[in-house]
């Protein structure tokens, strides 16, 4: 009770100083729908570089969970390596309060040099079933070595074939400047030369856009995906040679990363986790429930939210 009385008093402060997005401004990035979906057969000689090898347990070490839990929802989703030589990226995104769900490997000790390459490409399949286009599927990137706002971003799909695994290539033409789900109007182009520093990947119920729109017919719930590789690909116009060539990065450490956050997030992350802790939200969320579809008084909600385990009332929901 005292939580809850700390939180309504908070809140407004604490989600007042995340930054806001501008809702004034429109007009949309320059990005082509067509590119988003090239996949191998339409690309011969185009030279591929893996970087992050999804068939090696190594891999999952690089990497770290996205989901909207960080603001505010109560989507899981983990990766985890499969001994038949792939890793799985898979949980349960839910609406409620957010929708999507990511990983992203931690930021580089060096920015990786990319400026030969011409984009990402992954390697891998939707596996839990056949409807790629009812989910958004984003290529996140960064060109700055923090977890700042200065994210870029490129959609794409997978083809609808649970068992083949598909070359997807996503082209650094193709990605915006984004801030939360939205397309940053006008922003700057993806700029490659000083290198990027961190890669992820997010599946969504916002469509890639200035507006912050959700896809009409997305399919929450369950999901898996299945990767082996992410890496970076270089057009062959002419039969030249050219073998496209990329460092491994190195990334850093939980530990690393944290001593170089500016004091003001040290401070407030701690506060966060105790203010937004995802049990409380499954809590908020399993009220919320029973305040729309019972009716119920906000006291009365509250009481019983805390009386019964949010479980319980998923389970006795009508
Ligand atoms: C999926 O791809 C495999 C291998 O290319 C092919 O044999 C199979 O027919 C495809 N399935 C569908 C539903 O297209
Ligand atoms: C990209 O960034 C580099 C510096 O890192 C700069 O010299 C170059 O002009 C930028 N290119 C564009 C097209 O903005
Ligand atoms: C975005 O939203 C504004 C109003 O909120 C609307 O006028 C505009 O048409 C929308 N743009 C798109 C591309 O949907």
């Amino acid at each position: 009770m005292k939580l809850l009385l700390l939180l309504l008093i908070l809140c407004p402060a604490v989600t007042a100083w995340i930054p806001r997005k501008d809702p004034t401004r429109e007009k949309g990035c320059t990005y082509l729908q067509s590119s988003s979906l090239e996949t191998n057969h339409l690309l011969g000689t185009d030279s591929y570089t893996p970087v992050f090898h999804f068939s090696r347990p190594e891999a999952l070490e690089m990497m770290g969970r996205l989901d909207d839990a960080i603001m505010g929802g109560i989507s899981t989703s983990s990766l985890a390596f499969s001994s038949d030589g792939f890793t799985r990226w898979g949980g349960v995104c839910r609406t409620d309060g957010g929708g999507f769900c990511g990983f992203r490997s931690n930021p580089f000790r060096q920015p990786l040099q990319v400026a030969d390459a011409d984009g990402f490409y992954l390697i891998g399949r939707l596996a839990s079933d056949l409807e790629p286009e009812r989910r958004v599927w984003k290529f996140s990137t960064r060109t700055k070595p923090d977890r700042g706002e200065v994210v870029y971003q490129a959609p794409f799909s997978f083809p609808k074939n649970q068992s083949a695994w598909h070359r997807v290539n996503i082209p650094f033409d193709d990605f915006c400047l984004v801030r939360g789900p939205r397309i940053v109007p006008n922003g700057p182009l993806l700029n490659t030369t000083g290198g990027i520093y961190q890669v992820g990947m997010t599946m969504s119920k916002f469509v890639f856009g200035t507006n912050t729109t959700e896809l009409t017919d997305f399919r929450d719930g369950f999901f898996e995906v299945q990767l082996k590789e992410i890496g970076l690909y270089k057009r062959q116009q002419q039969l030249s040679k050219n073998e496209l060539i990329i460092k491994s990065p190195q990334v850093l450490s939980e530990s690393e990363f944290k001593k170089q956050q500016p004091l003001i997030l040290k401070l407030m992350v701690p506060l966060f986790r105790l203010l937004f802790s995802e049990s409380s939200r499954r809590r908020k969320s399993a009220m919320r429930h029973l305040r729309e579809r019972r009716g119920l008084s906000r006291g009365r909600a509250i009481w019983l939210g805390y009386a019964i385990e949010p479980k319980a009332l998923a389970l006795s929901d009508p």
